[in-house]
C-alpha cells in the first residue's frame, strides 16, 4: 500500500478525535429550544383547556383533551422531526401517554425533585445518550397538577358532573384520577437527535 500524502495523514489525525468525541451534553442554545417547543406546546393546550372549560363545561371539554392535545403534538413534532408527547405517571390514554424506560426514569426523578421542593414551573430532566449511533437528548417538563385540572383528574367525588361517565366510555383503562393539586401529573417529553 502506497503511504498517504502527508497533508491526508494529517487530515486523518485530525478526524479520528473528532469522530470519537460524540456531542455527550446538550448545548445551551439546543436546550434553549427544547424548553421553547414545550413551552408552547403546553401553553397551546392550556388556552384552549380553559377557552373550552368555560364555554362547554368540564365533560364538554373531554374532546379537547382526547383529539387537540395529541394534534398539538404531532404538530410541533412535524416541525421540529422530534418525537414530542404528554407521558402520564398514572395514565388515561394507555396508547400515547404510558411512559417507556427513559420516561419512568425521568418521571421517577422529577417525582423525588418536586418532593423536595423544586419549583414546578421550572422543573425539568434531561441527559444525553447514544441512539442508534447518534446523541440523542432525552428531555423532560414537569407537568403538575392545578386545582382546574380536578376536574377531569380528581378523586371520584370532586371530578365535574358527567365526567366519571363519559371518562368510562372513552378511557375504560383510565387510571388517571385520584390527583391531588400539587402532585406530579406527568410531563412533556421530547427525543431529539443532537
Ligand atoms: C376536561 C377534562 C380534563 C381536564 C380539565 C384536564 N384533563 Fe388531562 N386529560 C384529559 C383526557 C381526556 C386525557 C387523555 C388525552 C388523550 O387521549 O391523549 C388527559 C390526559 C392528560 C395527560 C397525558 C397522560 C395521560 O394520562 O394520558 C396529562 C399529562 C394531563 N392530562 C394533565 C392534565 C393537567 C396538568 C390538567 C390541568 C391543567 C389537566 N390534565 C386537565 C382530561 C382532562
Amino acid at each position: 500500500m502506497r503511504p498517504l500524502p502527508p497533508l491526508m495523514a494529517a487530515l486523518a489525525l485530525l478526524a479520528v478525535p473528532l469522530l470519537s468525541h460524540a456531542q455527550t451534553a446538550a448545548t445551551p442554545e439546543q436546550m434553549q429550544e427544547t424548553r421553547a417547543v414545550t413551552g408552547e406546546l403546553l401553553k397551546t393546550l392550556s388556552g384552549k383547556l380553559q377557552q373550552s372549560m368555560k364555554a362547554n363545561g368540564p365533560a364538554g371539554s373531554i374532546t379537547v383533551c382526547k383529539t387537540i392535545a395529541p394534534q398539538i403534538a404531532l404538530g410541533l413534532a412535524d416541525r421540529t422531526g422530534w418525537k414530542i408527547t404528554r407521558v402520564g405517571t398514572r395514565v388515561r390514554n394507555v396508547d400515547l401517554g404510558t411512559p417507556n424506560v427513559w420516561q419512568h426514569k425521568a418521571l421517577g426523578h422529577l417525582n423525588a425533585d418536586l418532593k423536595s421542593g423544586a419549583k414546578p414551573e421550572t422543573l425539568e430532566w434531561s441527559e444525553v445518550v447514544t441512539e442508534n449511533g447518534k446523541p440523542t437528548l432525552h428531555y423532560a417538563k414537569a407537568i403538575v397538577l392545578q386545582p382546574q385540572c380536578i376536574a377531569c383528574h380528581g378523586t371520584a367525588s370532586k371530578l365535574a358532573p358527567g365526567v366519571a361517565d363519559k371518562l368510562k366510555l372513552d378511557y375504560p383503562h383510565d387510571q388517571a384520577i385520584d390527583y391531588e393539586p400539587g402532585q406530579l401529573r406527568g410531563a412533556v417529553v421530547i427525543s431529539r437527535p443532537l
